[in-house]
């Protein structure tokens, strides 16, 4: 029998991979996989190589890319609430792959259809990892596309607004950490993160959208205690 599935699909910001990866750990020999961190990598990548995602010889040097892609991810120490540390070539790039040019450039990497196919295959390896009782897994076309057949599937949603200042919050404090300058303002943040989901909905492949059969959860006016909670009931009465 295959590992237990959880699909958590939703717009940008909706606290996703806080949810995904604190629901793993309640839950004993689940793995959490964020799949959002994939494109990421790809995107910050190419990036560095000065791949334009939007011209055709970019979009086929992209896929190239993705295909030899060397991507690590180790787990947060038990009980921290830092994100799960992303190595890509061997180096850390947690705090890159949130940047905003990262950010800018990932849904353009992400509309790649030979990036997705490589990622995607990617995913569902994962989602069979030797061993795991269960995955709980996060990203955009999670119940649609990689995990079709999961036994719970969860669609985030909550308002531009609420989601744009979350964003605001975490640069902030992520860029205190790292003891460098914060410039982006509020109403930019609202116009970065309206442009992703618009981007991520009317994308040709795997665009965004709810499942059939996924549970909506608004989550603007919900702390992510009350999040994680309402999700563990939901994965306890399908156990
Ligand atoms: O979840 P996160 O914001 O890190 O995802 C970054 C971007 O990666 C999304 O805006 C989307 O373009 C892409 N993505 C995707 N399919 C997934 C996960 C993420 O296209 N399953």
């Amino acid at each position: 029998k295959r590992p237990f599935q959880v699909a958590i699909d939703g717009v940008a910001s909706t606290g996703k991979s806080q949810t995904a990866k604190r629901l793993a750990r309640l839950l004993p020999g689940f793995v959490h996989v964020d799949s959002g961190a994939m494109y990421r990598a790809v995107a910050l990548k190419a990036l560095n190589l000065n791949l334009d995602p939007s011209a055709n010889t970019g979009k086929a040097d992209i896929a190239a890319v993705a295909s030899h892609i060397d991507l690590q991810f180790e787990a947060a120490p038990p009980g921290s609430d830092a994100p799960q540390t992303v190595l890509l070539d061997g180096v850390d790039v947690t705090a890159d792959i949130r940047s905003r040019e990262v950010a800018r450039s990932v849904s353009a990497v992400a509309a790649i259809g030979d990036v997705r196919k490589v990622l995607v295959t990617m995913q569902q390896k994962l989602a069979n990892t030797p061993g795991a009782n269960g995955v709980v897994m996060e990203g955009r076309d999670i119940g649609a596309e990689v995990l079709p057949t999961a036994e719970l599937k969860i669609f985030l949603d909550g308002s531009v607004d609420i989601r744009a200042k979350r964003r605001l919050n975490e640069m902030k404090a992520s860029a205190e950490k790292e003891g460098k300058p914060f410039t982006a303002t509020l109403s930019e943040l609202i116009e970065d993160v309206k442009a992703r989901d618009h981007a991520d909905y009317t994308r040709q492949i795997s665009p965004l959208r709810k499942a059939d059969g996924a549970v909506v959860i608004d989550t603007s006016f919900l702390s992510m205690d009350d999040q994680v909670d309402l999700v563990l009931d939901l994965v306890k009465q399908r156990l």
